[in-house]
């Protein structure tokens, strides 16, 4: 368990790193551009005005073509993560490298570039970080252990996070208590790392984890977790493919009151 953690911590941070290189590399290349001369400049202006109105999608750039038009045009090149648990693995059990290659692959499919060698990734979606394995499936005993293996581990993370000082400043009431409670060894010691986790996931702050939240969040653990996608649709017992901050709660193990707290902690 330990261990795991560890390994969730570290995915956690290095795809946030990766994130924080891919921003500087943009500014680099502004920064380079600052030095060309006052014609480039201009056109780089021009360019970058143009490129402003012109709406890519989110796996495509905007580039100067051969006609000097600016156009939507995928990726070019993806950095090779060099790290398994950045590699992902599809619906159709399919590795890529990473998912900027996969978006690529669907990017070149769907302009019918020559470099689209695996047409079913038009239809493919990720279905987890990691290199496709065999998870395997979870048993009735895991699925009924799960939820107290849950909440210790998020109660760990969330004291991790602290230690880290990687938290939101909103957060850090319910830190500071949580801490306390883990020290005097309260029962339900990781109530508030259980309320963080539902606010982290709910970006929409409706007060529900949707369908897109939770596959957020069900990618970056299937590998260290199999039963963590049988878990959620258990939780999810009125099958709308949402769960709800009602539903977080009983099947977490959250007193009335706490759920109650949820609602309006989160809500904002
Ligand atoms: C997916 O591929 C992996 C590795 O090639 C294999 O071990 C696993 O059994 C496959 N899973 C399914 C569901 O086919």
């Amino acid at each position: 368990m330990a261990s795991k953690l560890f390994v969730l911590l570290f995915t956690i941070i290095s795809c946030h790193q990766l994130r924080t290189i891919r921003a500087e590399s943009v500014v680099k290349i502004n920064a380079e551009n600052e030095a060309t001369s006052i014609d480039d400049k201009k056109a780089i202006n021009d360019f970058q005005d143009r490129c402003s109105s012109r709406k890519c999608r989110e796996d495509e750039t905007c580039v100067l073509n051969q006609d000097g038009d600016v156009e939507c045009a995928c990726i070019a090149e993806c950095e090779d993560p060099k790290d398994e648990r950045l590699m992902i693995c599809t619906a159709a059990n399919h590795t890529y490298t990473s998912d900027c290659e996969f978006y690529q692959m669907q990017c070149w499919c769907r302009k019918n570039d020559q470099r689209c060698t695996r047409k079913e990734a038009l239809t493919d979606t990720i279905d987890y970080f990691g290199q496709c394995q065999n998870l395997g499936v979870c048993t009735e005993f895991e699925l009924e252990v799960f939820p107290k293996r849950m909440t210790t581990w998020l109660g760990e993370i969330l004291d991790a996070l602290f230690v880290r000082k990687g938290l939101d400043s909103k957060y850090e009431t319910l830190v500071n208590e949580a801490r306390k409670m883990k020290l005097s060894n309260t029962e339900k010691w990781w109530r508030n790392a259980v309320l963080w986790e539902f606010c982290e996931l709910d970006r929409t702050h409706d007060n529900s984890v949707n369908k897109e939240e939770l596959s957020r969040f069900v990618r970056s653990l299937k590998v260290l977790e199999h039963c963590i996608q049988p878990f959620l649709n258990h939780c999810d017992t009125n099958n709308d493919n949402k769960i709800s901050a009602d539903e977080w709660g009983s099947c977490l193990g959250l007193d009335k009151d706490d759920v109650d707290f949820l609602k309006t902690f989160c809500s904002h």
